[in-house]
């Protein structure tokens, strides 16, 4: 049987390289080390200074700058927030037309007003005597939208109301139409009563009352 001889010259310059190699010699442990000593606190870079006795300077350092940088982080959230609140709210043109005060000094009994509010019409009617209490008569079970006129007035003399069809949108006749006192929609025939409630024709309902409130016993103010 044939026996493998390695000559012994060369054993033992496998033995050096094993050994250098274990020795870290071909591991590149020739290449300079880096150092991160400039970018060390200084507080804790001293290698016989225990890092702990700089802890409590370190943390309130640590707090200090989250606080600042918190409260710098909250003031530019609240400044772009406020910048897009502002943005979609209202122009002051539009807030102007969000209220209309009017004078009901030169609307005479049985006269009707016709103002502006939010770009529609309002009517304002000073009701006679005779025609609050007719539409104060009327029972409820006779109507297609029951409210009462009591329902639909602040003061039984003064109808605010919007001067707007519920059919399609048209502008009512005041004191006209087959109701006394009432108003009458020329475009599909709608009457609607002295307290603006759909009484024949298509409409659904009756006419809306806004929002409105006396200001004193001479104006009023919509909106
Ligand atoms: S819009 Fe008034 S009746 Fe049709």
């Amino acid at each position: 049987m044939a026996c493998l001889r390695i000559p012994a010259t060369d054993l033992t310059a496998s033995i050096r390289i094993l050994g250098s190699w274990l020795s870290g010699r071909y591991a590149h442990s020739d290449l300079p080390k880096v150092s991160f000593q400039e970018y060390r606190k200084k507080s804790v870079a001293h290698p016989n200074v225990s890092a702990a006795r700089s802890a409590d300077e370190r943390r309130v350092r640590a707090t200090l700058s989250s606080f600042v940088f918190g409260v710098a982080t909250m003031y530019a959230m609240k400044s772009h927030m406020l910048h897009y609140v502002l943005f979609m709210a209202p122009s002051r043109d539009v807030l102007a037309e969000a209220q209309a005060e009017i004078s009901l000094d030169n609307i005479t009994v049985g006269k009707t007003l016709v103002a502006k509010w939010r770009g529609k019409p309002v009517f304002i009617y000073h009701r006679p005597q005779a025609i609050i209490d007719q539409e104060r008569k009327v029972p409820l079970s006779n109507l297609r939208h029951p409210e009462s006129d009591e329902e639909r007035t602040i003061r039984p003399e003064w109808l605010v109301m919007i001067g707007i069809c519920t059919h399609l949108g048209c502008i009512p006749i005041p004191n006209a139409g087959n109701i006394t006192g009432g108003f009458y929609c020329p475009c599909h025939g709608s009457h609607f009563d002295g307290s603006g409630r759909i009484r024949q024709g298509p409409a659904p309902t009756n006419m809306e009352i806004p929002e409105y409130k006396f200001l004193d016993n001479n104006a009023i103010l919509v909106g």
